[in-house]
């Protein structure tokens, strides 16, 4: 077969195609379901297409990091600035006329595609890190209004972000809530490790009749980076009584199969800006429909509050909702690649595991977990005399292949276990996105290469 890196797309299989004329005239799809699927398959795109939609990119960066800030094609930029300039040309018009409806077309078409039930159980929000907070601070009423009990029990994974761990203590654990956090190991070989320390650490959670409140699992972990098997611990949740499960996808859509009932969860949230083509910033949070959904409020109150979470999220006051408006195109650019989102996700993860596997070959090292246990975004072992020995290492030698050799990537420290030899202690995460070309991991590899060459070591970077 051929190498996903080499293969060009012909042919288009979609099966969530055309919005485009919805985009022109949005009062014209309130009344119906999006159409999802266009009488007239739209032209697919080329290998010079890519080029040319990505040319704002920096071409003098290797940008194998898509995972932190995701790309956004200069078709979906153009839509959106042309919706930016309707909105400043007239903005009451926009306001009265447009606005509501164009982010419940949005709304519209993400339902379809995660399988939710109905368009009130999704909402756009600015970013994960704002449904964290909309998830969470429900919890912390729970415990303000009686309804759950100082020592009760939440958990999450200990890879969990940053941003949502601090959120779980500001929201969580100043409530009166006990933080359990599930240990991880890394490397990972098998989801059964993943399993196993998830059960333990319910079972810790509910010792001393203690109740489990929450669940926070996230679907991909930040970092380092492991696809985690949310179906099976949402089940686990369900099976031991927990009361609300909220899973962190920030790395959701276009890297990982996203199906509301088939993983079932009461909360699930996704970026569309990482692996969804959207521009910086927008997401969306499900939320299954049950008596506690009735309950959640958006962070920043407008004269929305009390309309449903979808309705106070789409109007937080003025600012730019441009990016919530153009899904539509962004769908539009995705069903130009064989297979639309699905394809683009497959053939991303044959070529980040291919990369990745390059890389260790390259190096003497490994992968941080087996190839189906990543998504579009593998972590790769870095050669051990390179001397990653702390956190603080792995922004220097970032910071260092940035500026140096033009390579951006991010890097994560494993503390070495007693009595381990020679252990590999620095991985770089590598993603990979239609825009990337082999090439781009060469430049990685060979500046790794040079560095091991040079004899250099993180110590000799300075503070
Ligand atoms: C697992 C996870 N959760 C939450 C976030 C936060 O996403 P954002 O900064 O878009 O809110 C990230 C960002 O990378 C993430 O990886």
């Amino acid at each position: 077969m051929a190498s996903p890196l080499h293969t060009q797309t012909n042919s288009n299989t979609s099966a969530m195609n055309g919005t485009s004329a919805s985009a022109a005239d949005p009062k014209s799809q309130l009344s119906k379901k999006p159409r999802l699927h266009a009488p007239t398959p739209p032209l697919l795109i080329t290998p010079s297409d890519i080029l040319s939609e990505f040319s704002h990119h920096d071409p003098s960066i290797a940008r194998i990091n898509n995972g932190s800030f995701g790309c956004c094609p200069s078709s979906v930029l153009s839509a959106q600035q042309h919706l930016q300039l309707q909105w400043l040309q007239q903005p009451d018009h926009f306001y009265f006329n447009q606005l509501q409806s164009r982010i419940l077309q949005s709304r519209n078409i993400i339902k379809e595609m995660v399988n939710a039930d109905h368009v009130d159980e999704v909402s756009i929000v600015d970013n994960a890190t704002t449904a964290a907070a909309i998830v969470l601070q429900q919890i912390a009423w729970g415990f303000a209004e009686g309804r759950f009990h100082p020592g009760d029990a939440a958990v999450m994974l200990h890879y969990a972000y940053g941003a949502v761990k601090k959120s779980v203590e500001a929201y969580v654990t100043r409530a009166g809530g006990y933080v359990i956090e599930v240990p991880l190991p890394f490397p990972v070989n098998s989801v059964v490790e993943i399993v196993q320390e998830f059960r333990e650490a319910l079972m810790r959670g509910k010792q001393n009749g203690r109740r489990v409140r929450l669940a926070v699992i996230d679907h991909v972990t930040s970092m380092p980076s492991v696809v985690i098997p949310v179906k099976e611990l949402v089940r686990i949740c369900r099976e031991e009584g927990v009361d609300q499960i909220f899973v962190d996808a920030a790395h959701g859509i276009g890297c990982v199969d996203v199906d509301m009932k088939q993983i079932g969860a009461d909360f699930y949230t996704s970026n569309l800006h990482k692996w969804f083509f959207c521009p910086p910033s927008v997401a969306f949070l499900y939320c299954r429909r049950s008596t506690e959904s009735s309950d959640l409020h958006h962070p920043v109150v407008s004269h929305e509050y009390g309309n449903g979470l979808a309705i106070e999220s789409a109007w937080i006051g003025t600012r730019d909702y441009s990016a919530q408006l153009v899904v539509p195109k962004v769908l539009e650019f995705i069903n130009r690649f064989e297979g639309g989102i699905d394809g683009i996700k497959k053939r991303n993860h044959e070529a980040v595991v291919e990369m990745g596997e390059m890389l260790v070959k390259a190096w003497g090292t490994h992968l941080g977990c087996p190839p189906e246990m990543c998504s579009s975004m593998v972590m790769v072992g870095l050669p051990a005399c390179l001397g990653i020995s702390s956190d603080q290492d792995t922004l220097k030698l970032r910071t260092y292949l940035r500026d140096k050799f033009s390579v951006e990537v991010p890097i994560y420290y494993r503390a070495p276990k007693d009595g381990e030899v020679g252990p590999v202690t620095g991985y770089a995460r590598i993603s990979y996105q239609v825009y990337n070309k082999v090439d781009d991991y060469y430049k990685f590899r060979d500046a790794t290469n040079q560095l091991v060459h040079n004899a250099f070591t993180c110590a000799s970077l300075p503070n």
